[in-house]
C-alpha cells in the first residue's frame, strides 16, 4: 500500500548501536527503556521504533533535545547508518536492503544532505564547489557547470561563483553548501542542523529563503532543529523526539493545543503561543448552542446561556440571550468576523468586551465554533 502522497515512509524503525544489537533489541521488545539497556549491556539505542511518513512538498521538522536521536534518524533515512531493524521506502520503493550501487543513486538524486558546517573545499571557486556533488556522479563539466549556476541562482549566490569560501561571509557559505545539494535536484533535501552555526540575523534571513525556495519549488525538505522558534517558523509539521522515540507529530498548532506529555510542552514554555494559535485551533462548536431559523420562530435552547442564530446555509444572523423572552435582545453580532485562521492576539480583546462566546466562522461564513473567554485563558495560561 502506497500512498502518492507519502514521499517517505519509515516502519518500525529501531537503531541500537553496539557489538550485540540482538539482546539489546530482545531486551526491548520485553519492555526495557533506553536507560536500562545502557546499564546492562553499554548499547546505545538511537531509534526506538519509528513509525512515520514524510508528506510530498512539506517542510517536515524533527526537533528533541540533544542526543534524543535526530541526526541518528536522517542518517538512516539516507543509509549511512543501517537500521538494526525495520524498513524505509522512498517514493513507493524499499531502500532498506538495496545495494550498493542503487544505494549510490539514491543518495545522489533521492535525497541531498545539508551539514551544519559548511564544508567547502577552500581552493574551489564557488562555482567548482557547488558542481562538486555532480562532478564526483560524473556529469559532464558543461551540463554540471548549468546546473550549478542555476542552483547558485536560486539562492541568490549567481553573481559570486568566481569567488572562494574564505571571501564568503557563513550565511553565504551555507549558502553554496544549500546550492550544492540543489544543484542535485534531490527529491528529499535533508538538513541537520543546518542553519544552527549562524548568527541570528544571517539565521533568521535564511529561514526565511528557505521557506521561499520551499514554496517555489515544493521540494520535501526534512530539517532538523532545537530550536523552537526555528521549527514553528518553518516547519508544516514537526516530530517531537525524546530518548529516542517519536513522542509526537503534528502542525505548530496542535503540538501547543494538545501536547503529548510534559517534554512536549516544555518546548513550548515562555513560548507566546497567542502569535501561531488560531481561532479555530480552539474554537468548539456546541450544537445545544445552534439555533436555527428556516422561516418559523426560533425554538430557543434555554439549557445554554447563549444561542447562536443561524439560517439554513449556517451563515451567523444573531446572537440571542436564552432567558429572554422579548425579541428584541437578539444581538445582531456586528463585530469584525472572526475566522478560524485568525490569530488568537487578535481575538483578545473582543473575546474580554463581549458578553458571549466569540463566534468563529470559517471562510464561507458558516458558524464554525465559538470561543469563550475561559477557553482563551486556559490555553494561554497553559505555556
Ligand atoms: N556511532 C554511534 N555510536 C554509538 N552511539 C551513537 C552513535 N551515534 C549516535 N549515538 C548515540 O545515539 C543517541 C542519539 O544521537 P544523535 O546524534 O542522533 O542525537 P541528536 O538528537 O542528533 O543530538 P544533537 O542535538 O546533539 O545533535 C545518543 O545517545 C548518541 O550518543
Ligand atoms: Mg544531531
Amino acid at each position: 500500500m502506497s500512498d502518492n502522497n507519502e514521499i517517505l515512509s519509515v516502519k518500525h524503525i529501531y537503531k541500537v548501536f553496539g557489538p550485540d544489537p540482538k539482546t539489546a533489541m530482545d531486551m526491548l521488545r520485553q519492555g526495557a527503556n533506553k536507560d536500562e539497556i545502557f546499564k546492562k549491556t553499554g548499547h546505545v539505542v538511537g531509534v526506538f521504533d519509528a513509525t512515520f511518513s514524510v508528506k510530498r512538498g512539506e517542510i517536515f521538522v524533527i526537533m528533541g533535545l540533544s542526543g534524543s536521536g535526530k541526526s541518528t534518524m536522517v542518517r538512516l533515512f539516507n543509509r549511512l547508518i543501517e537500521p538494526t531493524s525495520g524498513s524505509i521506502h522512498l517514493n513507493g520503493r524499499e531502500i532498506t536492503g538495496l545495494s550498493d550501487k542503487a544505494l549510490l543513486d539514491v543518495r545522489r538524486k533521492g535525497m541531498a544532505m545539508v551539514f551544519q558546517s559548511f564544508a567547502l573545499m577552500p581552493h574551489m571557486s564557488v562555482l567548482e564547489n557547488t558542481a562538486f556533488g555532480l562532478e564526483i556522479s560524473g556529469v559532464p563539466a558543461s551540463e554540471r557547470h548549468a546546473r550549478a549556476r542555476e542552483a547558485l541562482s536560486q539562492v541568490g549566490l549567481a553573481a559570486h561563483e568566481n569567488s572562494y569560501p574564505h571571501q564568503l561571509s557563513g550565511g553565504m557559505q551555507q549558502r553554496v553548501g544549500l546550492a550544492r545539494a540543489l544543484a542535485n535536484d534531490p527529491d528529499i533535501l535533508l538538513m541537520d542542523e543546518a542553519f544552527s552555526a549562524l548568527d541570528p540575523l544571517i539565521r533568521s534571513e535564511m529561514q526565511g529563503e528557505l521557506i521561499k525556495l520551499q514554496a517555489e519549488q515544493q521540494r520535501t525538505i526534512i530539517f532538523i532543529s532545537h530550536d523552537i522558534e526555528e521549527a514553528i517558523r518553518i516547519g508544516h509539521r514537526i516530530a517531537i523526539m525524546e530518548g529516542g522515540r517519536v513522542v509526537q507529530i503534528g502542525t505548530p498548532q496542535e503540538l501547543i493545543s494538545q501536547p503529548a506529555n510534559e517534554y512536549v510542552r516544555t518546548f513550548f514554555k515562555g513560548f507566546d503561543s497567542s502569535r501561531i494559535l488560531r481561532a479555530g485551533d480552539i474554537a468548539k462548536l456546541d450544537p445545544e448552542t445552534v439555533c436555527r431559523v428556516n422561516g418559523k420562530a426560533p425554538q430557543l435552547n434555554s439549557g445554554v446561556p447563549f444561542n447562536y442564530l443561524v439560517d439554513e446555509h449556517n451563515q451567523l444572523l444573531g446572537v440571542v440571550e436564552s432567558h429572554s423572552v422579548i425579541e428584541d435582545r437578539c444581538r445582531v453580532h456586528e463585530q469584525q468576523p472572526i475566522y478560524t485562521d485568525t490569530p488568537l492576539h487578535e481575538v483578545l480583546s473582543l473575546a474580554a468586551n463581549l458578553p458571549y462566546p466569540v463566534p468563529v466562522l470559517d471562510r464561507n461564513g458558516a458558524l464554525a465554533g465559538t470561543l469563550s473567554k475561559s477557553q482563551l485563558l486556559q490555553t494561554l495560561s497553559r505555556n
